[in-house]
């Protein structure tokens, strides 16, 4: 059985809705941008996601996927060192989905909080589907195929994580033993050497007996942090301190994104469902004239009136740009109506501006370049499939499906 390497890996994917916004941006892609430089990373595109709501036009959805790539790639997403690819280039996904469900109880899938929410929310569109119902199964296989230690998501994501740890435990209980797996394990604490021994046992126990989850982390991080063992030791030692089995699929955890608020134009949340966005590569222009349009406080009607920035979308997006001393500006210019919503905007509209032309410049290269694009998306995918490839060989071999 080949590693499962844990403590270092990160894997997100994100549905293609065609051009971002700053929504998407401050929600998510500027955090996988600083991600790439700490972990080994995995972003994908989840068309197949795409198809779980709308699955009657799916014309759009090569170009959506481009699009959302290239301004990955504009945001800083570095290819040279994160692997970034396409869930349906990667077959494997599917491949772990259908395994999976065989060991999935459907009240696990209906009770997952978006099924019901969607299906209300998302009213037009029959979604009374197979593929709709097992979504968060697919986001699973799509997780546990990398065997990563870390999913940053948001909190709307939150819950499907928790639902791939459950499916997780669930697969290593079913197919995570060994024959004599205690006795080897045994074995493989001796291995450790010296004090080690003796340290293994007592955080394992502690663990097992009181739920001493720091206990478990520094057991982990012992045996992770030994050169001795072999591979195989290690994920025995790491199986056996939760119990009787081999972590086939070890159990990931949540990174929650802290996401700033970003409102649309409208002050709703930014939302291309609203039609209230900001484009990540809009022309400036267009940027300026829509914030210099953007709702600001309602009671605040002439420019004597003073106003409430907490009640203002355009001082949430203050606190996303502007820095401490502006914001104290702000704050006190509105209050006090010392100065003009127009005014207010001006620092604001500047910030927005300079960061969209930016990312627009480093499109461009793209923009003009499909093959570049292209040779991107193939290299990120051969690195996926073979990351994936040696997880589906230990979960046929786990599951007895290995025929020779
Ligand atoms: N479900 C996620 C969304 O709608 C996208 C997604 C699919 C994902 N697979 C994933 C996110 C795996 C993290 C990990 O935003
Ligand atoms: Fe909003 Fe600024 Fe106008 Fe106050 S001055 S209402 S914070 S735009």
């Amino acid at each position: 059985m080949s590693a499962a390497p844990q403590g270092k890996r990160v894997l997100s994917g994100m549905r293609p809705t065609g051009q971002l916004h700053l929504g998407n941006y401050h929600g998510a892609l500027r955090n996988w941008v600083d991600l790439q430089y700490q972990y080994e990373c995995y972003f994908f595109v989840a068309d197949w996601h795409a198809l779980t709501t709308g699955y009657e036009d799916t014309a759009g959805l090569p170009e959506a996927s481009r699009e959302m790539l290239i301004d990955w790639l504009a945001a800083g997403l570095n290819p040279g060192v994160a692997t970034l690819f396409v869930q349906s280039h990667v077959p494997e996904h599917a491949e772990l989905h259908l395994l999976l469900s065989m060991i999935t109880p459907l009240g696990w899938l209906e009770r997952v909080p978006t099924y019901k929410d969607q299906q209300e929310q998302l009213k037009d569109k029959d979604l009374a589907t197979y593929g709709f119902l097992g979504y968060p199964l697919l986001q699973s296989a799509d997780i546990l195929i990398y065997r990563p230690a870390f999913v940053p998501v948001g909190e709307d994501q939150v819950a499907h994580v928790e639902i791939t740890r459950e499916i997780a435990r669930r697969f290593n209980h079913l197919y995570g033993r060994e024959p004599d797996f205690e006795e080897k394990a045994e074995r493989a604490i001796k291995e450790l050497g010296g004090r080690n021994i003796t340290l293994y046992r007592n955080l394992r126990k502690r663990f097992q007996e009181a739920g001493d989850t720091a206990a478990l982390e520094r057991a982990r991080a012992l045996v992770e942090g030994n050169a001795r063992i072999t591979v195989a030791d290690r994920e025995r030692l790491l199986g056996y301190l939760e119990g009787g089995n081999v972590s086939i699929l070890p159990e990931p955890q949540v990174l929650l994104t802290a996401t700033p608020k970003v409102p649309g134009l409208d002050g709703r949340k930014m939302s291309k469902s609203y039609g209230n966005t900001i484009g990540l590569r809009e022309d400036p222009d267009s940027v300026a004239k829509k914030l210099k349009t953007m709702t600001t406080d309602p009671a605040r009607v002439r420019r004597t009136d003073p106003g409430d920035p907490g009640k203002c979308p355009v001082w949430d997006l203050h606190r996303v740009y502007s820095d401490e001393q502006t914001q104290q500006w702000v704050q006190q210019g509105c209050r006090s109506a010392g100065i003009g919503c127009i005014e207010c905007k001006k620092p604001l509209i500047d910030k927005v501006v300079a960061e969209i032309a930016t990312i627009r410049n480093r499109a461009q290269e793209y923009e003009q370049s499909p093959e570049l694009v292209r040779g991107i998306l193939e290299e990120g995918c051969e690195r996926a499939r073979a990351t994936a490839r040696e997880t589906m060989n230990d979960v046929r071999e786990a599951m007895g499906l290995e025929y020779r």
